[in-house]
This record gives structure tokens, sequence and C-alpha cells, in this order.
């Protein structure tokens, strides 16, 4: 591109967007995209709400930023009350950053600091999954399980081990049922914790619904009962990542309600601000907050935005139209309507594998071949072919490769906003459909790049 920006791909074409309207984004030559992955699950209330953008202005005329280490501001009291006042105990403290990537590296840190002050500074060994993303900044990565993104960079990685996600088209046996599969998912955890040393594990880390990597692949029932156990049983902290799935894109403000647990730490991001501001979240568990506190005194990190008043106050206009608004019980029913047509659409599909998801985030997996669930030559760059024709069809989803393993496998991930409306996700679906057909029926393109979130 001309110009002097770095892009994300310096070698992709990107419409400008000059104005986001409702479900739709604009770009300068006046074309309109139908934003159903909220690019990458972000904008979870479309691209115009008045309340969000109103609260955001009318604080900036108050005050724009007061640094955290000098003062308090009303917008992050307010937020972090309005957070705690719908999270179930022992969650009982907020800590703010600027998005996704910063909250697990508070989270990382603050689980191996709780252990310091708790006398047991020999626990320095994370578990996460394979197939996960949980940020690019170096502690992110290095938690996070997706071996493209982590390869170059492995020399700069703190060593963290993998086990198996939760990935039932691909993981589950046949005729293993449901909680075979999450015992023995369960098992191979234990097995981890064990080989480290119990007393050597700071943290297990997965993501609640598997979001970029995997293609919003919700857990099997009880999976998250079996690792919480054998978390408890080791003394090891459960931090799940819901950057992504949280904040009421599953239906539930927190993706964990489902489960019938809760996390020691959780962290959120995306849907927190909306798109409207940058801003991102520790959610931390009372026990946590008062065993720093009474040791040190202090949490030993810290950013020069964190708490920005003005990404508060918009996040906290967020919760309000979620709560009050209502925008959160329509997660549930449209998810609904969503999936039907989706099945309707895609069911029978030669090309599509799975269809799985939960509340307003979904996943279609594109296979070679259903019966066998091959997937597509990697060098055909299935994924990047869809997004670019999506594009060229007015469709912003969100489609990756390498679901299997890093390298093979394609999926499309699906996260419109809570204020679509149906003939939208009719229009979601046709779209999808063209999109994927031609990118199908074209012949392979290697000038296409991967998107990354
Ligand atoms: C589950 C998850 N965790 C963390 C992140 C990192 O967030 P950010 O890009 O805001 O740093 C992402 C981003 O896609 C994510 O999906």
């Amino acid at each position: 591109m001309t110009g002097h920006v770095f892009h994300r791909n310096p070698l992709d074409r990107y419409p400008v967007a000059v104005r986001g309207e409702g479900a739709y984004l604009i770009d300068r030559e006046g074309k309109r995209y139908l934003d159903a992955s909220g690019g990458a699950a972000v904008s979870c209330l479309g691209h115009s709400d008045r309340a969000v953008i109103e609260a955001i202005q009318h604080q900036l005329a108050k005050l724009a930023f007061a640094h955290t280490s000098f003062f308090s501001n009303e917008p992050m009291e307010a937020l972090a009350d309005a957070l705690i006042d719908f999270a179930p105990a022992p969650l009982d403290r907020v800590y703010f950053v600027s998005g996704g990537s910063e909250a697990m590296e508070a989270a990382l840190k603050l689980a191996r600091q709780y252990f310091v002050e708790k006398g047991e500074p020999q626990r320095r060994h994370v578990i996460a999954r394979r197939q996960s993303y949980h940020g690019n900044t170096l502690g992110a990565l290095a938690v996070g399980g997706n071996q493209w993104r982590r390869k170059q960079f492995e020399p700069l990685l703190v060593d963290v081990t993998h086990v198996a996600p939760c990935y039932a088209y691909r993981g589950k046996r046949s005729g293993e049922s449901d909680e075979s599969y999450a015992e023995r998912l369960a098992a191979e955890l234990e097995a981890e914790i064990r080989g480290l040393g119990a007393d050597t594990v700071i943290a297990f880390v997965a993501e609640t619904v598997v979001g970029a990597t995997l293609g919003a692949v919700p857990p099997v029932p009880g999976y998250f009962k079996r690792v919480r156990e054998v978390c408890d049983r080791h003394g090891v902290l459960l931090i799940l990542d819901e950057v992504m799935c949280g904040m009421g894109r599953c239906g539930t403000l927190w993706a964990f309600e489902a489960e019938g647990i809760v996390p020691d730490l959780v962290t959120i991001a995306k849907g927190l601000g909306a798109g409207y501001q940058p801003i991102g979240a520790v959610m931390v568990a009372q026990g946590i907050y008062d065993t720093v506190v009474r040791g040190s005194g202090f949490f030993q990190h810290g950013h020069t935005y964190l708490g920005h008043a003005a990404a508060c106050a918009g996040a906290l206009a967020v919760q309000r139209r979620l709560h009050e608004g209502g925008l959160l019980a329509r997660v549930q029913p449209l998810g609904a309507k969503l999936e039907a047509r989706l099945r309707a659409a895609f069911g029978a599909h030669p090309n599509v594998g799975d269809i799985r998801g939960r509340g307003l985030f979904w996943g279609v997996e594109l296979v070679a071949d259903c019966a066998s669930k091959k997937p597509f030559d990697p060098h055909l760059r299935v994924s990047a072919r869809v997004k670019k024709e999506a594009m060229a069809a007015g469709l912003v989803c969100y489609p990756m490769g390498g679901t299997i393993d890093g390298a093979r496998g394609d999926h499309i991930l699906l996260a419109p906003p809570f204020i679509v409306e149906e003939p939208q996700l009719d229009e979601l679906v046709q779209k999808l459909e063209r999109a994927i057909s031609a990118a199908l029926a074209g012949a392979p393109q290697t000038e296409l790049h991967e998107s990354m979130p």
C-alpha cells in the first residue's frame, strides 16, 4: 500500500473504513460490509451505539486521563462495581488494562506473585492447551498453543507445557461419551501436573470457549468441572481467558456460567469495550487479592494507560446496554436463529465438517471430505480465500487456517453484534454461502495471506 503505515500485512490491500452504522462498516468508496464477526469478536454492540459514544464524549469533556499511580477515577470505580455486581464469588476485584494480551500478562504475573506472597515460591510452571490463543505479547504467546504463531519467536518464550484442547469434533474417540472424553482430558491434565511436580505448578490456562485458533469450540459438558477438581486437588489456579468468548458473546455475561464453575482469575477484553475504546481487565478472586495486599501490599505490575477514564466510561455504558438495555437477553434467542440458518445452509454441505458454537459465537469448519474429516491442503489457503471472497461480497467474517495443528485445517468464525436483526442473519448466511462457493471454486491463489486477530 502507499503511505507510511506498517500494516498488519503490508502485501494486502485494505479498504479504508470511514463510517460505522449498526451492524455495517462502510468504506471510502461507499461499499457496505455486514460485520458478522465484529472484526475478531469485538464489536458486540455494532458500530454506532449512541449511548456508548456519548458516555465517552461526556467523560472526555470532563476528564480524559489521570495516571492511576496518582489518582483513581469515577468511571473506573463504577465499572469495577458493575462487573463485580454480575460476577459470582469469590471474584471480587478488577484490574484494568488496555486489551486482551495485557490482561493475560497481568493474570500470569498476578498468579505467580500470589504464590510468592503465599510462601510457595517454588511454583513456577504454567500449563495451557494446544490450539489456544492468548495474545501476541511474549508471555501471552508463550501460553498460547498455536504452533504457527509461536514458531519463530520460540527462543524468546518462557517454558509452558501444553495439553490437549477439548475439541470434540476431532479429539473425541468414536464411541466415547462426553463424560469419558472429559475424564480422559482431565486425567491428562492431572498427569501433567504430577509430572512437573504438583507443588511447582502455578496455573492451568484455557479459553472457556476456544476462539481464534479452533473456531468457537465449546467444551463438552462436565469438562471444566473435572478440570476445576484437578486444579483444586493440587492447589493450582484456574485462569480462564474470556477475552473473546466472554461479556455476553456466548449468551451469558461470563462464558464459564454455562460450565457451573468459577475460575480464580478471568480475563476479559474485546466485548468489554465493544471496540469503542481499547480496554481489558482481569477479574480476581478475593483470596488472591487479600494474599497480595496482606503480603507485600501491592501487585508489582502496571501500565501507563490502565484504568483509562474514557475507556472505562465507554465500557460502563456497554455494561448498561447489555443489562438495562436488554442486549444480553437477545444473544441466546438470536444465536438459536443463527444456528438454525447455519445448519440449514451448511448442514449437508460436502465441505462443511462441523458447525459448533454458543450464543452469537459460531464456527464452521471446512474440510476436503466430510466422511474422513480430511482437511484441505494448506497450500490452497482456503481460509484466506474465503476471507477475500467474503470481503468482495460485503461480508466481514473471520476465517483462519491451521485449525487442527497450526498448519492444517480451516474454519470461519462468526460473531455478529447483539443488535443484529433476522434479515441480517439471512444476509450473513447468503453472503457466506457465496464466499465459500467462490473460494472453493477458484484456483489456488498464492498471493493471499492469512489473517491475524
Ligand atoms: C482468547 C484471546 N485471548 C487474548 C487475545 C489477545 O487480545 P488482544 O488482541 O486484545 O491483545 C485474543 C485476541 O484475539 C483472544 O482471542
